[in-house]
This record gives structure tokens, C-alpha cells and sequence, in this order.
């Protein structure tokens, strides 16, 4: 092995990075899974996982978590992983993100009621950089009957729209930016 592939070689075991995520119909995974490439593009050893599948933090030198929103809020086991693992989170550079509908009817723009869903998040750990992307929303994946027949009286009433609104140059533009940050 050359000086140089051995220096890159620490320099990657320096950078294990976790992208994690809360999903509720998946397209918060597809976000993830983005993100990730976007660090992995950057040298860093990158995990994505499931947040019930991320129980050690202990290998990471830095963490990437995000959540679906329902209800204006990180999903319940989100923020149950945000509570187990505070302390270790304080101690490493973490970055948060969200996925839900409210940036597709801001057409991308983070408002204030945007930035106030990650008011819990920022209580409990304080993130290097907050993403906030748009999600998409497919009735046919939504299990709850009531919960399907909101959304479609939302629909006809021209608030929700069905679709695959993930912004995708949007979202490898913010983990490219906080590649940087990670370190
Ligand atoms: C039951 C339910 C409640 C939702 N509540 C909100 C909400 O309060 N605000 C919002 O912007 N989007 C809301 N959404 C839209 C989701 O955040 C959006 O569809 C997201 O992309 C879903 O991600 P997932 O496929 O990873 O679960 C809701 C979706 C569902 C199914």
C-alpha cells in the first residue's frame, strides 16, 4: 500500500458517518439514502439505517438523523432515539433533517412554521445544520382509513397534492455542504 492510499485509508476510519432515519411510508429512507451518497461521494465511510436499527452509536464520529412529520412533528421513535442518545449526540457533530408536505406548498422556501418543527429537536440537541425537504405523499400507502380520507378531503380542498415532491438536487446540495461540517 502507497503512503498516500494508507493516509486516505485513516482518513476514512476517522470519518464513519450514520444517516438515520424515521419513515412512515418510505420517502424519508429514499432522502437518507441520498444523503448518504452525498458523504460517501466525500470519502467518509457512510451507514444508513433505520433508526431502530441504529442502537450503537458508539463507531460514528458523526450523525446524520431524520424523521418524516405528522402532525407538525418528528415521528414518536425519532424523537425517543433523540432522548436515548442525547448525551452521545451533544458530544458529536449531528445534523437533522425533515421530510414533509409544508415545503411543497412553500415551494422549498424553509419558513418560520418550518423551522419551528425542529424546535423539539434543537431542545434536546443542538444540530450543526438543519435540512428541510419536501416529501411526497401517496394516499395508497397511508394505512389509516381516517387518516387517508383527511388527505383527501385536503386534496379536494387544493391544501395537499399527491405526488413525489423530493427535490433531490436540493437535498445532495445541503449534504455536500455539510460534508465540511461533519468533522
Ligand atoms: C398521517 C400523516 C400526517 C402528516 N402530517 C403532516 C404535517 O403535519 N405537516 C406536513 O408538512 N406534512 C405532513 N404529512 C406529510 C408527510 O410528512 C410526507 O408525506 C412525508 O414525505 C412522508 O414521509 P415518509 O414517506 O418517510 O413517511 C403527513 C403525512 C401523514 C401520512
Amino acid at each position: 500500500m502507497t503512503d498516500a492510499a494508507l493516509t486516505h485509508g485513516m482518513i476514512e476510519m476517522s470519518h464513519k458517518i450514520l444517516v438515520t432515519y424515521a419513515t412512515f411510508t418510505g420517502a424519508t429512507a429514499g432522502v437518507a439514502q441520498a444523503i448518504g451518497q452525498t458523504l460517501a461521494a466525500g470519502g467518509a465511510q457512510v451507514d444508513v439505517l433505520p433508526m431502530d436499527e441504529a442502537t450503537d452509536l458508539a463507531p460514528y464520529q458523526a450523525i446524520v438523523a431524520g424523521s418524516a412529520i405528522q402532525g407538525g412533528k418528528w415521528l414518536p421513535e425519532a424523537m425517543e432515539f433523540l432522548q436515548a442518545h442525547r448525551a452521545e449526540l451533544s458530544r458529536k457533530p449531528f445534523a437533522s433533517f425533515l421530510v414533509c408536505m409544508t415545503m411543497v406548498l412553500t415551494k422549498g422556501e424553509v419558513t418560520e412554521q418550518v423551522q419551528g418543527m425542529m424546535q423539539p429537536v434543537r431542545a434536546l440537541v443542538r444540530p450543526v445544520r438543519e435540512g428541510y425537504f419536501a416529501g411526497a405523499l401517496d394516499l395508497s400507502k397511508i394505512p389509516s382509513f381516517w387518516n387517508r380520507l383527511g388527505f383527501r378531503i385536503s386534496i379536494i380542498l387544493g391544501i395537499w397534492k399527491e405526488g413525489d415532491y423530493r427535490n433531490w438536487d436540493a437535498i445532495h446540495a445541503w449534504a455536500e455542504e455539510l460534508r465540511s461540517q461533519l468533522n
